[in-house]
């Protein structure tokens, strides 16, 4: 259908004006993984493979708008002819929320595969490599891993976004952000006129996916900017040690960490995320300076973070992402750099739906439960609607363990196997009320 049609005109004027706009607006973005034993360049495989794409999508084109609708994404795994191709995900620019104000037509009409953005890539295998640095401490010499570097795109991160489940859109929010500073870098803003430090501060309570989100950024990042950037990277600085009294005998590990950020820096086609994961350790030093009996020491490692933070800002090729899961304790020279702060806060009832849905899924999948009829469907649904409602307040961590030990205790009582879908949620039920009480306990 013509996106232009009186048709559609027409039911669009149903929904607000925001709505129409919305739906023009909307785009699909598609990422390619492709296999690593493939040798045919990404150009090639844009000229022949997209086509045939394309062709696939149109014949299931309903089926595939309804996923998008659904999940706000959608995740195939692709056997083309020369096995070329790993995984073919497909996204849409507006969150899920935006799409649910909208109806499968209205979303079909104005999808043209053929307009989206495509990105081939593929995965790095290796893990981390953890970089030693030489400390002085009083009797010698001793090595410290202040941080960790992943080459990205990183197998070890490749599902991370897609298992991330928010209501609101904090990943479309967080994503549009750090490709307005690649924008803005590559279009070379005066930073004196328009600044921007570069820092995204994550905050919120334990287990809400602060780190997890800000490593899978830095993989989309590196996946939808890759023709700018050939080498990006994610770099975790371990607060804890460069910040713990321990290690701070001087600023100088700070300096040393630092001096090997800008080595990567001062490549052009490296792009780096830096991740400071638990800042508050950061206040916690200034803090213990304070009162502490070496004040000297701890101050001067706070100033040099500082002002080395300040000094790699200049460098177009970064992105700096911290996390604390302690607002107020945050150091309040830091807060004060972070450009974009974002509020993590635990799972609504609508994810946490999708979280433990999506757990159901992956336990049918691989083949340790089955669905099987219910002998009640009332009782069943009542059962669902326990767990959903009563995991109000829960993380994202705790929802994301509760399967695990429910299939446990499950085998400690039957033999049977795989476990019926029914058995399986009587038992999650009764370990999520057993975890309330013992959260009042501790409270
Ligand atoms: N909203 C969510 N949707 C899906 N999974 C989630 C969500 N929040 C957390 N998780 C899962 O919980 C686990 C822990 O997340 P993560 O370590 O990133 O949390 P955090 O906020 O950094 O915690 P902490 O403050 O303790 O460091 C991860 O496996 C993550 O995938
Ligand atoms: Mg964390």
């Amino acid at each position: 259908m013509d996106p232009n049609s009186s048709s559609l005109n027409n039911s669009s004027n149903n929904i607000t004006g925001g709505g129409v706009k919305k739906i023009q607006d909307m785009k699909l973005i598609i990422e390619i993984l492709v296999n690593d034993q493939c040798s045919i360049s990404f150009d090639e495989l844009r000229k022949h493979y997209l086509v045939k794409l394309y062709a696939q999508f149109e014949l299931n084109r309903s089926q595939l708008i309804k996923q998008i609708k659904r999940h706000g994404y959608l995740s195939i795994g692709s056997a083309d002819d020369h096995m070329a191709i790993d995984r073919v995900s497909v996204y849409c620019n507006r969150s899920i929320q935006m799409l649910e104000l909208l109806s499968e037509q209205e979303i079909s009409a104005y999808v043209q595969f053929e307009r989206s953005s495509v990105f081939f890539y593929k995965q790095y295998k290796e893990g981390a490599s953890n970089e030693e640095l030489f400390e002085d401490v009083g009797s010698g010499e001793q090595t410290v891993s202040p941080y960790q570097q992943w080459v990205l795109p990183n197998i070890e991160f490749a599902t991370l976004w897609d298992n991330l489940i928010y209501d609101d859109s904090v990943k479309e929010r967080l994503l549009s952000y750090a490709s307005t500073i690649l924008l803005f870098s590559s279009a070379k803003v005066d930073s004196n006129i328009v600044s921007n430090n570069k820092i995204v501060l994550l905050t919120g309570p334990p287990g809400s996916g602060k780190t997890s989100l800000a490593k899978a950024l830095s993989q989309k990042l590196a996946i939808r900017h890759s023709d700018r950037y050939a080498y990006p990277q994610l770099i975790e600085i371990n607060s804890h040690s460069l910040f713990s009294k321990w290690f701070s005998e001087s600023g100088k590990l700070v300096m040393k960490v630092f001096e090997k950020i800008r080595e990567i820096l001062d490549d052009p086609s490296c792009f780096v995320t830096l991740l400071i994961d638990e800042v508050e350790s950061l206040a916690a030093a200034r803090t213990a300076a304070l009162s502490g009996s070496e004040p000297t020491d701890s101050i001067r490692v706070v100033n040099a973070f500082l002002t080395q933070l300040d000094q790699i800002k200049s460098y177009p090729n970064l992105l700096i992402v911290a996390t604390s899961n302690l607002t107020t304790a945050i150091d309040l020279a830091f807060i004060d750099r972070a450009d974009l702060k974002l509020f993590i806060g635990p799972p609504s009832l609508s994810a946490r739906k999708r979280i433990l849905k999506s757990i159901d899924k992956e336990l049918m999948d691989k083949g340790i439960l089955y669905a099987n009829q219910p002998i009640d469907k009332k009782q069943q649904k009542a059962l669902r609607s326990s767990i959903y409602t009563s995991t109000n307040g829960f993380s994202g961590r705790s929802l994301r363990k509760l399967p695990f030990l429910s299939v446990a205790n499950y085998q400690t009582k039957s033999l049977e196997f795989p476990i019926p879908l029914a058995e399986y949620q009587i038992e999650l039920n009764e370990l999520i009320q057993r975890e309330k009480e013992f959260n009042k306990v501790i409270v």
